[in-house]
């Protein structure tokens, strides 16, 4: 049976989506979770509703994956509310969409900050407990443009796939340890962010938000948009001891939209 329980687990940007989806499934196979992101009251928010669905306390922290005297406080809090470190799951907030040359130094600077530098980050600090433990999980969850470059995304494109690059290196140094490292490339999952990009396709076509819903949608061989507790169960699944030989891949969850071999 699937069971998380007693394992330490920070979970990136938390407090809505993809990473709230998480956070809220693995507490539900029994983790100690702490996560963080910059808004504080959403974030209890979280907490609430976790504790209302598992019965499970989590441990929240306000912080900004751009900012690596936060990344410090976060690592520190999860020591000290729960004790060391056995899975870190990287998540991110949204980097610009925009054509290529639309994008300036300091957007890109951001970017590299909250998402590349963060994962450099984190995993440095958490990887000494899981060396000690003889036992860890890194999941790296980033997009499926990492399978499939998606135009105006030349930033998701680029970092995402050197997080990857990453996650596949340290799954080579760290694999005598027992510690794996995964990444996960995910398609459409329903989302704040995703109604965003709804929206925004609806008024640059000039159609009805249906419409550029059933737009997206027609593109997946499932005809539907994931839920976030979906990709919940795929990080509980690598983070769990069932999946003890898979390390240094980089999986799909997309309802079959990305059928790269
Ligand atoms: N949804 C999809 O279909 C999809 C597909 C592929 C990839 N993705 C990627 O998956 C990630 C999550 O997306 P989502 O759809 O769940 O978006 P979302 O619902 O907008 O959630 C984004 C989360 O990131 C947090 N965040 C943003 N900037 C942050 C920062 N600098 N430091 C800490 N936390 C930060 C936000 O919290 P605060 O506002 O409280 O800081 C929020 O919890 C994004 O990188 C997105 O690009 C999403």
């Amino acid at each position: 049976m699937l069971t998380l329980k007693g394992k330490n687990a920070i979970v990136c940007a938390g407090s809505s989506g993809i990473g709230k989806g998480i956070v809220s499934t693995l507490a539900e196979y029994g983790a100690n979770v702490t996560t963080f992101s910059r808004n504080i009251e959403k974030l209890d928010t979280v907490k609430r509703e976790v504790r209302e669905k598992t019965g499970r306390d989590i441990n929240i922290i306000k912080g900004n994956l751009s900012k690596s005297d936060d990344i410090v406080n976060v690592v520190k809090s999860a020591r000290e509310t729960f004790g060391n470190i056995d899975i870190l799951v990287m998540n991110y907030g949204d980097p610009k969409v925009d054509k290529f040359m639309g994008i300036s130094d300091d957007e890109w600077k951001y970017s590299i900050d909250m998402m590349l530098l963060s994962t450099i980050n984190l995993s440095r600090m958490v990887i000494p407990d899981m060396i000690q433990k003889n036992d860890g999980r890194i999941v790296y969850v980033t997009s499926m443009t990492t399978k499939n470059p998606l135009r105006n995304f030349s930033i998701s494109n680029t970092l995402r796939s050197g997080i990857v690059a990453l996650g596949k290196t340290l799954s080579i140094e760290l694999a005598e340890k027992n510690i794996t490292v995964n990444s996960i490339s995910q398609g459409f999952f329903n989302t704040d962010r995703l109604k965003n990009i709804i929206k925004r396709n609806s008024e640059e076509l000039k159609i009805t938000i249906e419409e550029a819903t059933k737009n997206i949608e027609n593109e997946i061989p499932m005809k539907r948009f994931g839920n976030p507790e979906e990709i919940g169960n795929l990080v509980a699944f690598l983070c769990s001891p069932l999946a003890s030989y898979i390390t240094g891949d980089n999986i799909q969850i997309d309802g079959g939209a990305v059928r790269s071999i």
